[in-house]
């Protein structure tokens, strides 16, 4: 048993892009089983944080563990450590030429020796566990949005890792199809063990699943708490974002902001 209670763990984590930093400071501790919504406004570096969870983004400074081990640099160790890692990206990434139940067995195909009717059955039970099993020989062009957004998730989950990280996985999804996905992935976290991070600005539809929340904004974690905690809070720079107010101590031009006190 791997005794560390964290899955992720972020120990004053400063992440530049571009020469310059984007985040800094950066504390964070996600216990296993847990789901937590990383909040914040646009350019505030949430996709930033998540590409240091996988390795694709090296901080400046600072600690990522990520099942209590430093994530890997090397790249054999660090494409080893991402089968941990479950990802859904904004775009869902669905090759469109493929049909669906091939682009579920694509990461099993690229990461497994498994043999074809064992890849077929796996493949069959990740559609299964979005609701899709019947959608397995349609095209990508086949689907709609909130289907294709299920069988990212199921592709994302074909090598059964214990870490999913869901970066604005309602963007462009109605609210029936994000009730459906927000759903999902929380059953899913619960079911089969999981651990979550949400990046999200659909702060409504995600807070009713999330045990924490995080708020990006002007460089660093403003808050860090409970749904209920984030609800309560009376920090200005909370309220702006929850509010969605234009004027606050949260600057419109964000890059603007941090170019100045970028070290
Ligand atoms: N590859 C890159 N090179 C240079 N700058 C980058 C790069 N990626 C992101 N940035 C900058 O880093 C900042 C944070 O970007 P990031 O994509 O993390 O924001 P975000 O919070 O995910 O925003 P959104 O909600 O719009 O997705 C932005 O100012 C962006 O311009
Ligand atoms: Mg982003």
């Amino acid at each position: 048993m791997d005794p560390t209670p964290n899955a992720v763990r972020l120990t004053d984590v400063r992440l530049h892009r571009g020469g310059r930093a984007v985040l800094r400071d950066v504390s964070l501790d996600v216990p296993r089983g847990s789901i937590t919504a990383v909040l914040g406004p646009s350019g505030s570096g949430k996709s930033t944080l998540l590409a240091a969870l996988t390795g694709e983004l090296v901080p400046a400074g600072g600690r990522v563990e990520v099942f209590g081990q430093p994530v890997p640099q090397a790249k054999h160790a660090l494409l080893e450590m991402r089968k941990s890692v479950g990802v859904l990206l904004q775009g869902n990434g669905l090759l469109t030429d493929l049909t669906v139940a091939e682009n579920v067995a694509l990461p099993l195909q690229a990461h497994t020796q498994l043999p074809k009717p064992v890849i077929a059955r796996l493949v069959a039970m990740k559609l299964h566990a979005v609701g899709l099993r019947a959608a397995a020989e349609l095209f990508p062009r086949e689907l709609s949005g909130g289907m294709a957004r299920r069988v990212a998730l199921a592709r994302a989950l074909a090598l059964d890792p214990p870490l999913m990280i869901y970066d604005e996985p309602l963007t462009g999804l109605d609210p029936i199809a994000s009730g459906v996905i927000m759903s999902l992935i929380k059953r899913l976290n619960d079911t089969l063990g999981l651990t979550s991070i949400i990046v999200t600005h659909h702060v409504h539809e995600t807070m009713p699943v999330a045990d924490h929340a995080v708020v990006i904004a002007n460089g660093g974690i403003v808050f860090s708490g409970t749904p209920a905690q984030l609800q309560a809070s009376t920090d200005p720079l909370v309220k702006q974002f929850l509010n969605g107010e234009p004027d606050g101590p949260i600057a419109f031009d964000s890059a603007g902001a941090m170019a100045g006190s970028a070290a």
